[in-house]
């Protein structure tokens, strides 16, 4: 595994590769379901690049960036871990990209991308400026590690929907996988900012993925989708500690909202508050 911190460094890791890339994303604090990325994208590609940055443009005052969770020397150790897979075949990670602000960003960018409507709603509600910051170090990172394939978290599912919709409408020249959500045992989607829920917040943080269950059998019961929407997000209501920014059912590719007679393959999106930490989960349903 060799650790690249500079783009020149980068640059000659990659050139000593021989075969296809496949290319994870991370903002290190790396946990099972990173891993299930990297797994995944071992397992499609001759080599696996993982780049670590904590993407400054994506936070916004006020919001977790000098908190977020640094410490590049465990996350190593983390990546290393899995060479022991006995379905790994020894196989890890052939490069880390872990460069610093001034590397990524050697001045204030000019251009910028622009993520459309979609970035508005949502996660960019109350994050108006997040995902034109991702969609930036995303693109600029395609371009610098020019991957085939690049595997993303359907935990982060407005997030996926929107890097697949700028690699198709600027002809980006790679292939975008979906990896689905890591969850604890109790049910919890796995994320760096669970480490900061007290035991009892763990606890009631319970409710998101037990109320998009129940979104999920009602759906299968054959209710509609308002029926679908309103028992989710009646339950979340109905949980203590929980405070409910949103619940909705999406077009999974496009994070596009169902239209009344919609029907197919849908996506119960919701965040919450449980204390100050707020969380977002998904669930896949079939509508109709
Ligand atoms: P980060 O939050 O570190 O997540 C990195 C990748 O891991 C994302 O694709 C995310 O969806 C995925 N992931 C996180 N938790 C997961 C889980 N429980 N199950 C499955 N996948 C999970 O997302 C980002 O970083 C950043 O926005 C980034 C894309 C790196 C750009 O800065």
């Amino acid at each position: 595994m060799i650790i690249c911190k500079t783009r020149e460094e980068l640059k000659t890791a990659l050139a000593d590769l021989d075969g296809s890339v496949a290319l994870v994303m991370t903002m290190g604090a790396l946990h099972d379901g990173h891993l299930s990325l990297v797994r995944a994208a071992r397992s499609a590609a001759d080599h696996v690049v993982v780049s670590i940055y904590v993407n400054p443009l994506q936070f916004a005052p006020g919001e977790d960036y000098e908190t977020y969770p640094r410490d590049l020397d465990a996350d190593v150790a983390t990546l290393k871990s899995i060479e022991a897979d006995p379905e790994g075949n020894g196989r890890s990670v052939d490069v880390v990209f872990a460069p610093s602000d001034d590397e990524m960003y050697p001045r204030v960018p000019l251009v910028r991308i622009d993520p459309g409507p979609v970035a508005k709603i949502f996660e960019g509600k109350t994050r108006p400026t997040h995902f034109a910051g991702v969609l930036q170090v995303v693109h600029k990172v395609f371009n610098l590690v020019k991957p085939d394939v690049a595997f993303f978290g359907q935990k982060d599912a407005q997030q996926l929907a929107l890097i697949r919709t700028m690699v198709t409408d600027l002809d980006m020249p790679l292939e975008i996988r979906a990896v689905p959500i890591k969850r604890g045992e109790d049910g919890l989607a796995l994320s760096s900012r669970n480490g900061y829920l007290s035991p009892e917040e763990r606890q009631q943080a319970l409710a998101l993925s037990a109320s998009l269950r129940a979104g999920a059998e009602a759906a299968a019961a054959g209710a509609s989708q308002e029926k679908v929407v309103s028992r989710v997000r009646e339950l979340l209501e109905a949980a203590p500690g929980v405070r409910v920014d949103y619940v909705t059912l999406v077009h999974p590719d496009t994070f596009v909202e169902f239209a009344p007679g919609d029907a197919g393959e849908g996506l119960i999106a919701l965040a919450a508050w449980v204390g100050p930490t707020r969380l977002i989960d998904n669930w896949e349903v079939q509508i109709g």
